[in-house]
């Protein structure tokens, strides 16, 4: 199976975000532990789910591109039936790891394959799948990768998935004085994950919010809301969040702003609930 997907990515010329993500995957959690800021976007991504979540005890969920479990754990505890799917062996790995520490691990099926695609998820549906952190934007295909989302949801099912936003990500290329490079940007978001390893990078695509509605209605979903994380630069003031009061009313705030079709532009990432036809 690892083999098929890798060769299917060579045959297209895509490097594999895996090798990254199997580096990291040991210090994922701790990177973003105890990080006021990351709290805030997990507060807000939660927040953002929950009200999508299966009213069944047990429900299948599917997690894709799953990473470390973050999800997957927290939804397991909550009486869900998880299956955590991922490219790279090492996030799996720790997301095993963790999901035995939380006793959770025989409510979980952990799968190692590519969101583009979903080939090794079983034949049975979920109610909800997940493609939360960016898996669209790092897949190289996003059009197969929402296919297949549709195609292991039962009818009606939901979807919910980030990923990177375009015009949100139009800095930092300024930032470097990259010029010729945010002119290829606009024009299709492609742009390529900028490891310190030349070998670990891998091809990234941005969405702007009408392009991201149009990839999953395309793919014969509708629309049921559409967030930008954050709409507030939170990012470059972070600092504030230090200050629990502070953290409050900024949240309340980018919770009443964020839905704000003007604002959404702003966010580096923005995140989509989608309904499956019935
Ligand atoms: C930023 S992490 C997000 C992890 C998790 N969903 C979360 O929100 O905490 C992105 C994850 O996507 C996975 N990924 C990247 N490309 C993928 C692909 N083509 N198929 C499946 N998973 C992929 C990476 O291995 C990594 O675990």
């Amino acid at each position: 199976m690892a083999r098929l997907r890798q060769g299917k990515r060579r045959r297209r010329g895509l490097a594999s975000p895996a090798p990254y993500h199997d580096r990291i995957a040991g210090i994922y959690d701790s990177i973003y532990e105890g990080d006021p800021y990351w709290k805030f976007l997990s507060e807000i991504t939660w927040a953002h789910l929950k009200p999508h979540l299966p009213r069944t005890a047990g429900a299948r969920i599917l997690d894709a591109g799953g990473g470390t479990g973050t999800w997957a754990v927290r939804l397991a505890r909550s009486g869900f039936q998880v299956t955590l799917a991922d490219l790279s062996s090492g996030m799996l790995e720790a997301a095993r790891r963790k999901a035995a520490a939380a006793g959770v691990a025989e409510r979980i099926d952990f799968v190692q394959c590519d969101i583009a695609g979903l080939e090794g998820v079983g034949d049975d549906p979920f109610a909800l799948a997940l493609a939360l952190g960016d898996p669209i934007s790092f897949c190289g295909d996003a059009k197969r990768a929402v296919r297949a989302l549709a195609r292991v949801l039962v009818p009606g099912g939901i979807c919910v998935a980030s990923v990177d936003g375009l015009y949100g990500g139009i800095d930092p290329f300024l930032e470097r004085g990259e010029i010729e490079g945010l002119e290829r940007f606009v024009r299709d978001g492609r742009s390529e994950w900028l490891a310190r390893r030349q070998e670990e990078r891998f091809p990234t695509r941005a969405f702007t919010p009408e392009g991201l509605v149009d990839l999953f209605t395309g793919a014969g979903f509708s629309v049921l809301s559409l967030i930008g994380k954050t709409v507030l630069p939170i990012r470059a003031s972070r600092r504030l969040l230090e200050e629990p009061a502070a953290y409050v009313r900024l949240l309340r705030l980018e919770r009443r702003l964020h839905t704000r079709p003007a604002l959404l532009g702003r966010a580096s990432h923005l995140q989509i609930a989608v309904r499956r036809a019935a």
